[in-house]
């Protein structure tokens, strides 16, 4: 993984996945190390973020790392017409790793074709977010004590959620069963259903879940992406397409856990936020161990 960019969840192999799972439990007992010392990470913000950039920062700060960037490209050049080349170029003279978030889909692969120092993508429009898919798989197996054989269920916008797009990928190689539970316009889109077809994989799509909800070990629930709609119609007649109570978790398994990437908006009603079942704050929490198990095993620290 030494020097490994990591654009897309594919980039890196289950095996390569699985050490840095294990790599971040032995954070999670002992967070605060002196290993990043004199080196830099460059957080380049496009687009809005609070768990990805900070649980970043978290990671470097505790690490005894430097953090310099922008969280808004308002307040950088860009605003003035800067390419993302130039930006790119210019930025990587400054540091050993680039954290990028992006708009664009593909921009997270461009730029780390053309920077000397890695990328990590922390998320290029609706397409990846692979270092979120990395803490959700490290929060689905240590919830469930296994990463084969879940029935995850993906509930929400399914259509723009990079993350559900990331997840399915990672979770192709451990024989998961997939519930896509989705309006109509936001839908899994067919490549993703292709890719699971190709693999042999087996998937189910809904409109509802009340019916199913107690077959599922993992409700992987997701914000619809204002953010991704052209016409804002289309956003309002989605956006409270699925809200999560507490009285449908009735009949669920004893296993069962809510995820969620967040910001969270309406679909987890927060009445929700102190049962058992909850996991969300806890997912965010564990980014930090994970991104520090990503950084330290492409700096080679580790
Ligand atoms: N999960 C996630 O990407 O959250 P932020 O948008 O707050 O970074």
């Amino acid at each position: 993984m030494k020097n490994k960019s990591l654009v897309s969840i594919n980039d890196y192999t289950k095996d390569e996945y699985l050490k840095i799972l294990n790599l971040a439990e032995t954070f999670e007992e002992n967070p605060v190390r002196d290993l990043m010392s004199g080196k830099v990470v460059a957080t380049l913000f496009f687009e809005p973020s609070t768990r990805t950039r900070l649980s970043f920062e978290s990671a470097v700060n505790r690490l005894g790392g430097k953090i310099i960037g922008f969280s808004d490209s308002n307040s950088s050049s860009v605003s003035k017409g800067e390419t993302l080349y130039d930006t790119i170029k210019t930025v990587s003279n400054y540091c050993d790793l680039i954290v990028m978030r992006h708009p664009l889909e593909g921009s997270a692969r461009f730029a780390s074709e053309i920077s000397p120092v890695p990328v990590i993508n922390a998320g290029d429009g609706a397409n990846q977010h692979p270092s979120q898919t990395l803490l959700d798989l490290y929060s689905i197996k240590k919830t469930q004590g296994k990463l084969d054989e879940i029935n995850i269920f993906m509930v929400g916008d399914l259509k723009y959620g990079r993350t559900v797009h990331s997840l399915l990928m990672a979770m192709s190689k451990f024989k998961t069963t997939f519930h896509f539970i989705a309006p109509d316009e936001l839908k899994m889109p067919e490549e993703y259903k292709l890719f699971l077809d190709s693999l042999g994989l087996r998937y189910y799509e809904h409109r509802d879940f009340t019916d199913i909800i107690s077959e599922a070990d993992i409700i992987y629930m997701t914000r619809v992406q204002k953010e991704r709609f052209s016409d804002p119609i289309e956003y309002e007649k989605t956006k409270n397409a699925y809200i999560l109570r507490e009285h449908m978790l009735k009949n669920t398994k004893h296993n069962l856990k809510i995820l969620h990437p967040l910001p969270r908006v309406t679909e987890i009603d927060t009445c929700l936020d102190i049962n058992p079942k909850a996991y969300y704050f806890v997912q965010a929490l564990n980014g930090v161990f994970v991104r520090q198990a990503i950084i330290t095993s492409i700096l080679g620290l580790i």
